[in-house]
């Protein structure tokens, strides 16, 4: 019952910030920021634009945590760009600039909006609970932009993609404030009468994350391998080209294509498409990490080769990527359990969830095969028999 008042308090008084309160602080705010003429921006086409808009904005957040909360202006976005080579601001800015971007896209200008959407913070977390997306029509379709991500799924109403976005979707939606390109009040969104507004515990069913964290097991199993071969090495003695080999193709195959797959493929775009930003943010700093690992892993592929050509200096070559990828995995590793996959578990509906399982499935099928998990996962066990 309580809940259910402070839901109420929240959305009242979300409504009357957004309605007057927001729009009057903007006008102040932009009154004292810097201005430049603003140049209508061209692209060739919607997807250009898509592909264009993660190199070209920057999420950020607002004074105060996001207290101070305003719309920027055209000519202060232009004054950025102009300055900055980017455009920096959060969800509601960055859905303001996409609004007017996309409009020569638009088939009617009028179909063109800025939706700020209001989800139960007790279901999604209180971080999340307001945001803003960019809806529009294009093509008879309607498509939405969140933050610098422009969701590829297509609508066939508005009220499909104001709720069936990846930001709202399966989770309570309990107002909408809908403005046009210009920021000007079209019309308020409620959820239909009887639509539950808590949502209903998962069940014990495995979430993506638990898979990915399953996963991470048995990559740290193999870097305590690495690491026992790499003290072989160390002490002079000799270590079995074919278990290195094995263990190449342990990483290449079950931590990169499969798992760091399933992470760039599939999870990181979720939680992109979830409003959690890809630059500046954890989601950036992971994907540096998987790239920066894959510089190891190629040294350490040349280094086993020379090894196995009998060049036995090629040792310490492999000991250095071995100890670098180790140290670089396990606090990479840690973040994501840690930071990251909670961050995933918060955001993201069950309804998305299930749907990234599905996802998941079809990465081993299709990147590792037929009994390929099982047979590295033998492999792994033989290695830990010899070396641990
Ligand atoms: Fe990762
Ligand atoms: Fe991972």
């Amino acid at each position: 019952m309580r809940r259910q008042w402070l839901i109420v308090i929240l959305v009242f008084g979300l409504l009357v910030w957004l309605r007057w309160g927001k729009i009057l602080l903007s006008h102040l705010a932009n009154f004292f920021r810097h201005r430049l003429p603003w140049q209508p921006l061209t692209f060739a086409s919607l997807e250009a634009y898509g592909r264009w808009l993660p190199t070209a904005v920057c999420w950020q957040m607002e004074p105060l945590h996001g207290l101070l909360d305003t719309f920027p202006s055209l000519e202060h976005i232009a004054w950025q760009l102009k300055t900055r080579g980017r455009f920096a601001d959060d969800c509601d800015g960055l859905a303001y600039f996409s609004a007017h971007n996309v409009l020569p896209f638009c088939d009617d200008p009028q179909d063109c909006y800025v939706a700020s959407v209001v989800l139960n913070p007790f279901a999604v977390g209180w971080l999340y609970t307001a945001h803003a997306l960019c809806i529009f029509r294009s093509g008879g379709a309607w498509r939405v932009i969140s933050n610098d991500y422009l969701y590829p799924q297509h609508w066939n109403s508005f009220e499909e993609a104001l709720q069936q976005n990846d930001y709202c979707l399966g989770w309570p939606l309990l107002y909408a404030e809908i403005r046009d390109a210009q920021l000007h009040y079209q019309r308020a969104w409620r959820p239909p009468a009887g639509q539950p507004t808590q949502i209903s515990q998962r069940g014990e069913v495995v979430t993506p994350t638990e898979q990915l964290k399953e996963e991470h097991q048995a990559i740290k199993l193999m870097l305590s391998i690495l690491e026992g071969m790499s003290q072989r090495l160390d002490a002079g003695q000799a270590v079995s080209t074919e278990h290195l080999e094995q263990s190449l193709e342990f990483i290449r195959l079950f931590a990169d294509r499969c798992h760091h797959g399933k992470e760039e493929d599939v999870l990181f775009p979720a939680m992109e498409a979830a409003g959690i930003p890809k630059g500046g943010g954890p989601i950036g700093v992971m994907l540096l990490e998987h790239d920066a690992g894959r510089g190891y892993v190629k040294g350490l592929a040349e280094a086993i080769a020379r090894y196995k050509a009998g060049d036995r200096q090629a040792a310490v070559a492999i000991t250095t990527n071995a100890r670098n990828y180790i140290a670089l995995l396990t606090q990479h590793i840690f973040k994501e359990d840690n930071i990251l996959y909670p961050m995933a578990d918060m955001r993201l509906s069950p309804v998305r969830q299930a749907r990234m399982l599905e996802e998941f499935d079809a990465i081993e099928r299709e990147r590792l095969g037929p009994g390929k998990h099982e047979e590295l996962h033998k492999m792994l066990e033989h290695l830990q028999g010899v070396y641990l």
